[in-house]
């Protein structure tokens, strides 16, 4: 209500928001066949990947365990640029000190989420931005959700209609092929289970800020 001459307002202030940016890769369709047939590639030549997958990934693939420096590779670096500058964008939207840190891949790694594969709740340590990009992403693919991460909160929740999604316990983002998702490392979310015989394919990635060499 407006007070008076002052224009002062009842309203809410949100403080202690979780910064989620989504982007789109331009004009998608020119490379999405590419990079579906680089992680395809990537699983068949990935021995020591695939091993591992099998102990902790249930029947999906990984290269997070093999195979996070693909940023590196000439025939990624369209897609690395894209992150890049999705990276610059995220760290001025959140006003951190990009004068004297510079955002930083320090991982890319490729993911396919075959049948009745999942991804338990994680976070990603020693990093500042962590994010996904879908590569292929069949309709019904499982979304990713993200966590409250204030804990505080589950003390006494009161029953909510869940119709705010900034402020609820856990929020679900679909995926979709070319989207480009970027979030807190410390922010836990995990993937459900994927009950499609197609596989959806993704590539994460972790940046760090870091500090400008001085001449
Ligand atoms: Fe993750």
């Amino acid at each position: 209500m407006a007070n008076g001459n002052n224009q002062k307002r009842d309203g809410l202030r949100i403080l202690f928001p979780t910064l989620i940016y989504e982007g789109w890769y331009p004009n998608f369709s020119s490379i999405q066949q590419q990079l579906v047939a680089f992680n395809r590639k990537l699983r068949e030549d990935d021995l020591a990947g695939r091993k591992e997958s099998s102990r902790e990934y249930s029947t999906g693939f990984t290269s997070y365990f093999s195979r996070q420096d693909l940023y590196k590779l000439p025939e990624l670096q369209p897609l690395s640029q894209f992150l890049q500058q999705s990276a610059n964008n995220y760290a001025q939207q959140h006003h951190w000190d990009t004068q004297n840190f510079t955002p930083t891949i320090n991982s890319l790694w490729g993911n396919i989420n075959s049948q009745y594969s999942f991804h338990p709740e994680h976070l990603h340590p020693y990093s500042h931005i962590s994010g996904v990009f879908y590569v292929d992403t069949p309709a019904g693919s499982p979304p990713i959700t993200f966590k409250d991460p204030r804990v505080g909160r589950w003390m006494m929740p009161p029953t909510a209609d869940g119709a705010r999604p900034e402020n609820t316990f856990n929020a679900a983002v679909a995926p979709e092929s070319g989207k480009l998702l970027m979030f807190p490392s410390w922010l836990e979310h995990g993937v459900g289970q994927n009950m499609d015989d197609i596989e959806r394919i993704s590539m994460s990635f972790n940046f760090e800020m870091r500090q400008k060499q001085t001449s």
